[in-house]
């Protein structure tokens, strides 16, 4: 089976791109990591793709004196690397209209809220801020607009009575958790077809009952 070749680009932490390392360790996976692309020399998604044996670039933002110039670079390691796919796991620059083109429809993002609410920043304290029952993560085809594009997958958490951030962060981490490797499958096998503003997904099963939230 022929794998897709897909980068992540990080700016931190790096446990998005841990499960997609995880995932493509299963031999019936449809995707590799072949390339980690950091902006930020500290990043632990740096360590995390050494670890795990993938090259891993540093290409700080800071150096370039704009952004144009930042995303070609990014652009180069990506066709050297004959990338095919390109995943956004807590990547935190805004890409340029020229390079979100270029990879039209082969770049995906994963956010922490359900879109359209909530793009942006401190989804979580937000969500709270706006009492919310539900939030989630959602991943999506990347448009120019920040944390805009046709949506692949949402998974959905509740939101608890005694939440904070903390604990609503850490609900909703191990749903990108589950969510980014099931995305990254369904655009790897070609089963997620961009039509307008919605993906239209080949052969899924989906969800059929009405979730309450709360119960009574
Ligand atoms: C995640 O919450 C992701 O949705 C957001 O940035 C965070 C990155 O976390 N875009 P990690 O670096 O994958 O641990």
């Amino acid at each position: 089976m022929a794998r897709v070749k897909t980068a992540v680009l990080v700016s931190g932490r790096g446990s998005n791109l841990q499960t997609l390392i995880d995932a493509c360790a299963a031999s019936d996976y449809p995707g590799e990591i072949a390339l980690v692309i950091s902006n930020e020399p500290g990043a632990q998604g740096m360590a995390r793709a050494t670890a795990a044996g993938i090259p891993a670039k540093l290409i700080e933002h800071r150096k370039f004196a704009t952004r144009e110039a930042f995303d070609a670079a990014i652009d180069r390691e990506l066709r050297t690397a004959e990338v095919d796919l390109v995943c956004l796991a807590g990547f935190m620059r805004l890409l340029t209209p020229g390079f979100v083109e270029a990879w039209r429809d082969r770049l995906i993002n994963i956010h922490p809220a359900l879109l359209p609410a909530f793009p942006g920043l401190n989804t979580h304290a937000r969500a709270l801020e706006a009492g919310v029952r539900w939030h989630g993560c959602t991943v999506h085809f990347v448009r120019p607009e920040m944390d805009h594009g046709p949506i692949i997958m949402q998974a959905v958490v509740p939101v608890m009575p005694g939440d904070d951030v903390d604990s609503l962060a850490a609900r909703v981490l191990d749903a990108e958790h589950h969510c980014y490797p099931r995305a990254l499958r369904l655009v790897a096998e070609g089963r997620a077809r961009v039509s307008g503003n919605r993906v239209l997904i080949d052969g899924a099963d989906w969800p059929s009952a009405v979730s309450f939230s709360p119960q009574d």
